[in-house]
């Protein structure tokens, strides 16, 4: 497995790379990786293409009140998870090749970013549709996948590739849960050994809705309940929302394509879920 940490690497590695393979898939990460992103690694490389993964804490999709600081790192470790899931190259910019000083260009997405955790997070989704703006231009990947753990990030990044008719295409792989339900996250290691018990209520009260509006009823009395199950369960609701999947805005009643989206505080940190509903 080949490391780049300089654009120059990078290049020479990306021109063998397309030229032994052919095609290249990118996979985008913050490193600390875990079932979820081997998913994406895995299904990446089973399309034939030679995996590019690249771990990026990238400083500019986190608010002043975000994480930034304490967000996990494990070089050492996310080398063997990528090694044993057959990532060809690992590219690891550090933050004054991905923003250097003079720079002076950030991309703005609205519609699907404006909502949400893009109310949530100012900035946020500014940050990650740079991020992998930067990215694709770098390593001109011809497909790049993302979860659908991060619906909505998924919806940004698929909105500016097409506004931007950028060359490549976007692959979602389904989210990867624990088997009590709860969604794989970097962040989950911060949650102590109560809130890890309480924290599958999510996905379980989230699945419940999801069948309750099946029928096509009206969304708003099923959704007040769940909000208030999970709140009376210490999972404080910053949102929970029945939506367009691909716009995020919100509607009465589910329809085709329709998504249930939450995010609740527990402890230290937010958790946020997603299903079809
Ligand atoms: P990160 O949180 O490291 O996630 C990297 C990719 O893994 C994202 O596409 C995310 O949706 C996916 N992922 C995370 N948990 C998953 C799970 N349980 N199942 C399936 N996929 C999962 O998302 C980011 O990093 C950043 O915003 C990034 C896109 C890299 C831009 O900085």
């Amino acid at each position: 497995m080949l490391i780049a940490r300089t654009l120059a690497d990078l290049r020479a590695s990306v021109s063998s790379l397309r030229a032994s393979h052919g095609s290249l898939a990118l996979v985008p990460t913050m490193g600390a990786l875990h079932d979820g992103h081997r998913a994406l690694v895995r299904a990446a490389g089973a399309s034939g293409a030679a995996v590019v993964t690249s771990i990026f804490v990238n400083p500019l999709q986190f608010g002043a009140s975000d994480d930034l600081a304490r967000y996990p790192r494990d070089e050492a470790k996310d080398l063997a998870i990528l090694e044993a899931s057959g990532c060809a190259l690992v590219w690891m910019p550090e933050a004054a090749t991905m923003y250097p000083p003079d720079g002076a260009t950030t991309i703005s997405v609205n519609g699907p970013a404006e909502n949400w955790e893009g109310a949530m997070r100012p900035g946020h989704f500014r940050g990650v549709a740079t991020v992998c703006a930067k990215l694709f231009g770098q390593v001109r990947p011809d497909r790049a996948y993302f979860g659908e753990k991060d619906w909505q990030q998924l919806q940004v990044v698929r909105r500016m590739v097409d506004d931007l008719q950028l060359p490549l295409s976007i692959v979602a792989v389904e989210t990867v849960r624990e088997p009590n339900g709860l969604a794989m996250s970097s962040r989950n290691r911060f949650l102590t050994e109560g809130e890890r018990v309480r924290a599958p209520l999510l996905h379980t009260v989230m699945t419940e809705t999801a069948r309750t509006l099946a029928d096509g009823r009206d969304a708003d009395a099923p959704l007040e309940t769940a909000r208030r199950k999970l709140n009376g369960a210490g999972l404080a609701v910053d949102y929970l929302a029945l939506v367009n999947g691909v716009t995020l805005v919100e509607v009465p009643k589910t329809a085709a394509g329709t998504r249930l989206i939450a995010a609740v505080r527990l402890g230290s940190i937010r958790l946020i879920d997603n299903i079809a509903a």
